[in-house]
């Protein structure tokens, strides 16, 4: 058995771990990261593209907004198709100024890893059997196994970063924890492909065939998304039926400007709601996916781990460098307030531009009339670009 220290203990190197590493290490504090994938699976995975002004701001606090400033995308808008009829919603003039940008979750997550190389930090990737200890006594650990060695790390605190499916949450008592659930019929069939994108906006598709998305990732690379029944299998779609459906669900200047072509990556994911609370045990925070997920329709998953992080890296900070408890007592109540918020829009967003089986006539035409009220009103497009720009810390 080999004993290791450190501050603070990371579970999992996703972006929300990541991010934190670099933050922690940029005040002085000592941590180390315990991944259980190997570093090529970790920055291999696809998945949402949209930063809000917060998260941008935090990726430069934190020095690793080189590639954004330089390949990220600002949109100052993004455009909602219903009724065959295409509404742009001018974020920017709606929120004083404020945009989106369009940067991959991959390469957010590529650039905080070379950010770490550089800075020779110390990842354990590979690991096994990874499991956390103590933590609602004075001195957590964590163990875990790596090429056959067996590791006990002993540490100030543990930062459960490792997704939803990750150790950190299940090793809470039931007793101690609530979680709140909601699971959706549908899931989103993504393609990526190298294409130039349909828009220079993204254009969110409310139809009568269902939901799509046209997303981009550059000026060559789109990314689209359809909804489909959570029980389809990628298999099933070849690329020609994707294209034909995409087809099937826009206007027709956006049909006649789609340039189609192979996609590089297509997956299934199934949309769901959750939320964890309390997000802190003692000495154990929860963060990121780890303790709550979002559809991906209002782009908020990414936005929400970063936002978890900036919470938990300035009480941190302030326990080290202050000795005062105050951000760690509150970790958990302003994250969960923003969370609530974010979970709320998301959802919105999702049950007014997807179609739903059990949905009646009458159903129908309510939420027909709930957007058509957002998009004629100054106060309803207010609102939904105030939510979409992102929420203040
Ligand atoms: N031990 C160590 N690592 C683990 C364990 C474990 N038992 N279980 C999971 N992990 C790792 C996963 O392999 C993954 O690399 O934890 C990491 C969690 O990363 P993410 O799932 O990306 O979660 P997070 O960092 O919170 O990022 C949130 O990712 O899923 C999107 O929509 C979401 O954009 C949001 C962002
Ligand atoms: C994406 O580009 O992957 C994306 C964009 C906006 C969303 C979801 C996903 O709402």
């Amino acid at each position: 058995m080999e004993n290791l220290k450190t501050q603070v203990a990371i579970i999992g190197s996703g972006p929300a771990g990541l991010l934190l590493g670099q933050l922690l290490y940029k005040a002085g504090i000592s941590h180390i990261i315990i991944e259980q994938r190997s570093a090529d699976y970790v920055a291999a995975r696809i998945r949402a593209g949209i930063l809000e002004q917060v998260s941008v701001d935090l990726l430069h606090k934190a020095g690793v907004d080189e590639n954004l400033k330089q390949f990220g995308i600002p949109h100052e808008g993004i455009e909602i198709l219903t009724n065959g009829l295409k509404h742009r919603v001018d974020l920017s003039s709606l929120t004083q100024g404020k945009q989106v940008t369009v940067y991959g979750q991959t390469e957010v997550t590529k650039d905080l890893m070379h950010a770490r190389e550089a800075a020779d930090l110390c990842t354990y990737y590979e690991a096994q059997n990874v499991q956390i200890h103590d933590f609602e006594k004075q001195q957590p650990y964590v163990t875990f196994q790596k090429d056959g060695q067996s590791f006990r790390l002993a540490c100030d605190f543990i930062a459960g970063c490792d997704g939803y499916h990750g150790v950190c949450r299940a090793s809470v008592p039931q007793d101690k924890i609530k979680t709140f659930e909601k699971v959706y019929p549908f899931g989103w069939l993504g393609v990526l492909a190298d294409v130039p994108p349909v828009s220079d906006e993204l254009i969110y598709v409310q139809s009568e065939r269902g939901f799509a998305l046209c997303s981009m990732r550059s000026k060559t690379r789109s990314r689209y998304y359809l909804q489909v029944p959570v029980t389809d299998h990628v298999e099933e779609w070849s690329d020609e039926r994707f294209w034909n459906e995409l087809k099937s669900r826009l206007d027709e200047e956006s049909c006649n400007n789609l340039v189609t072509g192979a996609s590089i990556e297509k997956s299934i994911a199934p949309l769901r709601s959750f939320v964890t609370e309390p997000m802190r045990f003692g000495k154990l925070f929860l963060a990121g996916d780890a303790a709550h997920i979002v559809p991906p329709t209002g782009a908020k998953g990414l936005n929400l781990a970063a936002s978890d992080i900036a919470y938990l890296s300035s009480a941190l900070i302030e326990f080290y460098q202050r000795n005062s408890t105050q951000g760690i007592d509150e970790y958990s109540e302003k994250c969960l307030k923003r969370v609530w918020k974010a979970e709320r829009f998301s959802w919105w967003m999702t049950h007014l531009l997807h179609r739903f089986e059990t949905e009646t006539e009458f159903d129908h035409k309510i939420k027909q009339a709930e957007l058509n009220y957002i998009l004629d009103s100054n106060a309803g497009l207010t609102t939904l670009a105030e939510n979409y720009v992102g929420l203040p810390y």
